[in-house]
């Protein structure tokens, strides 16, 4: 079936007086109420930032939308790179699979690369959608489910952390104010974690509404012996009661950071403590969460989700590679493909635990990949031998999988745990 033409659709940067028309067709590709009232449109007028807001226009009506924004995402090893997000994607059911995704995406890849982003990302709808621009899953993310009653604790016990440290509840203007400096800390040494806007916490804190609709949590924070701040969590109580007037409430965790292990260990130790909370769901964790292992009874903890999460886009190869450390020593020629000519090409990498350098070469290429598939391996979750044996990435020389497995793969997996 051919396509019809679209390019009597206008695809460019949204002027700000189109911002609520760009919200309205938004909300109609979310499948929102596609009514936009002025007091949203007025709080969410932070994100209107010139030139990073695309939409497709259809005699003079917003059909398609695109935003990106300013971030950094944290490389294996601790060093932060400058990231084009992706959000915000979206095209009316009147206008789908006629290539306006396509050309919204080339466009702010392209001026992404102009500016020296090093990668782009963003959280995927769907699986089937980004691969073929470049992106690959780079992260995965876990949801647990716990039995509280099975989880082994005793009820009589209080919710006092045993280290010396204290758990108080505060209000959204203290996280507001205590948050940032909290998050900042946390992202920069967890891998595949990415930056906050203020907006962020104007949005999760309910100072700007995205429907006018908010619901206040609760907010604990976790201060060690010494009074530092050291974890934070929002979370929400239902108000169920079984027949017999059992209280059978759930404690839904909207975010959970935390600094320090034992700050950790103490606020989920809270969630489980509190009376008449029976289920605790755990909301967006990394994988290898500690979080089954701090319940004396692990098995009370139950996945229930397990989903790719972060995806990555490679848009420099030589920086992405050098911004990160490896698991030792070694060198390995990789070739990669870049159908869309903003990275590709043959580089040498010389890697080791304090870092790389990663230049283009001639030699022999060890291993040929997509650069989709490189971001996978990026962040270090995904193992190349299982890639190797899917056949997306070629192994040239004999034992390459195997050496770069030992460089690229890290110890604790990677994780982001924001959806933006
Ligand atoms: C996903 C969405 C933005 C795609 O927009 P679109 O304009 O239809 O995409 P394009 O026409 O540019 O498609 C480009 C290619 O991707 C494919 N594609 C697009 N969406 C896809 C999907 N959901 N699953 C699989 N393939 C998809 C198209 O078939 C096309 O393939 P081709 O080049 O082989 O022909 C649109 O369907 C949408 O708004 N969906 C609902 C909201 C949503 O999921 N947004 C993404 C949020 S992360």
């Amino acid at each position: 079936m051919s396509r019809p033409n679209t390019h009597a659709i206008d695809v460019r940067p949204i002027e700000e007086d189109e911002f609520a028309d760009w919200l309205r067709a938004l909300n109609a590709g979310f499948l929102r109420e596609p009514v936009v009232s002025a007091e949203v449109v007025e709080g969410r007028r932070p994100q209107f930032v010139p030139g990073r807001l695309l939409g497709a226009f259809d005699g003079g009506r917003c059909v398609a939308t695109y935003r990106s924004f300013d971030q950094e995402v944290t490389a294996v090893g601790c060093t932060t790179v400058p990231a084009d997000a992706v959000s915000n994607v979206t095209v009316t059911a009147t206008h789908r699979r006629r290539g306006l995704l396509s050309r919204m995406m080339g466009a702010d890849l392209a001026a992404a690369k102009e500016r020296g982003d090093v990668v782009s990302t963003l959280i995927a709808a769907e699986y089937g959608i980004y691969g073929r621009f470049g992106y690959g899953p780079a992260t995965t993310m876990t949801e647990w489910v716990i039995d509280v009653p099975r989880a082994g604790f005793d009820p009589r016990r209080p919710a006092v952390p045993d280290d010396g440290g204290r758990i108080d509840l505060v209000d959204a203007e203290d996280v507001r104010k205590l948050g940032p400096e909290l998050h900042d800390r946390v992202r920069r040494a967890q891998p595949g974690a990415v930056s906050r806007t203020d907006f962020w916490w104007q949005t999760n804190t309910g100072a700007v509404t995205f429907d006018g609709k908010w619901t206040e949590p609760f907010y604990a924070v976790y201060r060690s012996a010494d009074g530092e701040i050291e974890g934070m969590v929002s979370y929400e109580c239902d108000d169920k009661w079984g027949d017999a007037k059992q209280p059978l409430n759930t404690a839904e965790v909207n975010w959970l950071i935390t600094a320090t292990p034992r700050a950790e260990r103490a606020l989920w130790h809270y969630l489980c403590s509190i009376d008449w909370v029976q289920t605790v769901k755990s909301g967006w964790r990394s994988p290898d969460d500690v979080l089954p292992l701090l319940l004396p009874d692990p098995r009370a903890a139950r996945i229930t989700t397990q989903a790719d999460w972060l995806w990555v886009r490679l848009l420099d190869v030589r920086r992405a590679m050098e911004a990160r450390t490896y698991g030792t020593d070694g060198e390995l020629v990789l070739e990669t493909v870049d159908a869309d000519g903003f990275t590709g090409g043959r580089y040498l990498l010389e890697a080791g635990p304090d870092g790389a350098s990663c230049t283009p070469t001639t030699r022999t290429a060890d291993l040929t990949l997509d650069v989709a598939e490189l971001a996978r391996l990026w962040l270090g979750d995904e193992s190349v031998g299982r890639l190797v044996t899917l056949g997306t990435v070629r192994e040239e020389r004999a034992g390459a999988a195997r050496l770069a497995d030992a460089l690229l793969r890290t110890p604790r997996r990677p994780w982001c745990p924001d959806m933006f």
